[in-house]
């Protein structure tokens, strides 16, 4: 469980990223951040592994609070976290089971990764996380050989690959084709279901949030304005988290 405790983070020129806030995510729940650009999604999300740092309040992972961790707890921690990111964040000129092995670092010495050795089950794990997202056969291609959305498979098998018991992605579909970003949703969904991995996604499209969440919550002016089952997230819900109606291109389209 995720839990946010009077949390705000002012950033250093003195815009308020969060203004207390509270709540508390389940574990294998799959939510669905949304609201305006500068919300504050990335920074809600990005408060969770301490990639953005809060000057208020306490965040609890699993009973532990990440806000005090330092040192060997604070990596343990992070390990049970895996980070997706709109630009994929691979290293382009490495093979695709490389990067996907990069998911394994935090659970050897550093001498041993930076050599490259690791031990036949973190390959296996490696391999099998990308069966998991069905891209095995593209293993020891350059993973700049691969399409965006291929791409953006690989740094999901690498969470896999992390054990990560907790999925972040900061709009994992925004630079995706709509085609392409179904897939991938799909394949988020599918892990969260059958690993029962807590996933919280940021997304752009009204539309593929309410495809895809079990639940909502909307963030408006770093406040949260909504947090409730995506099934009472109606249209009037999402105008008052915009603060305004919907435009089309908040919509993804072509449903189904
Ligand atoms: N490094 C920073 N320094 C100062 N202000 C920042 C910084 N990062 C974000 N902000 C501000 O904090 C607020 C929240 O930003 P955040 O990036 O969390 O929004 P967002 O909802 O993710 O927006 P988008 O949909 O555009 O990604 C915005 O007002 C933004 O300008
Ligand atoms: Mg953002």
């Amino acid at each position: 469980m995720i839990e946010f405790k009077n949390v705000s983070k002012v950033y250093p020129n003195g815009t308020k990223g969060l203004k207390n806030v509270n709540l508390k995510i389940n574990k294998g729940d799959f939510v669905v951040i949304v609201g305006l650009s500068g919300a504050g999604k990335s920074t809600l999300l990005r408060s969770i592994n301490r990639l953005h740092e809060i000057t208020e309040g306490e965040i609890i992972i699993d009973g532990k609070s990440i806000t005090a961790a330092k040192g060997k707890s604070l990596r343990h921690i992070r390990r049970d976290i895996g980070m997706i990111f709109q630009n994929f964040n691979l290293v382009k000129r490495s093979s695709v089971i490389r990067n996907v092995l990069s998911g394994r670092v935090a659970y050897h010495s550093t001498i041993r990764t930076l050599l490259g050795l690791f031990p036949k089950q973190d390959v296996e794990l490696a391999l099998n996380a990308l069966g998991r997202v069905n891209i095995q056969e593209k293993a020891y291609s350059r993973a700049d050989e691969l399409s965006g959305g291929q791409q953006q498979r690989v740094s999901i098998a690498r969470a896999l690959a992390q054990e990560a018991k907790i999925i972040l992605a900061d709009e994992p579909v925004a630079s995706l084709d709509p085609f392409t970003t179904r897939q991938v949703m799909d394949d988020l969904k599918r892990i969260n279901q059958e690993l029962g991995i807590t996933t919280i996604v940021n997304l752009h499209f009204v539309d593929l949030a309410r495809q895809y969440a079990t639940r909502i919550i909307g963030i408006r002016a770093g406040e949260i304005v909504y947090d409730g089952p995506v099934e009472e997230a109606t249209d009037d819900v999402f105008s008052q988290i915009y603060g305004r109606e919907i435009k089309s291109d908040e919509l993804l389209g072509e449903t189904e």
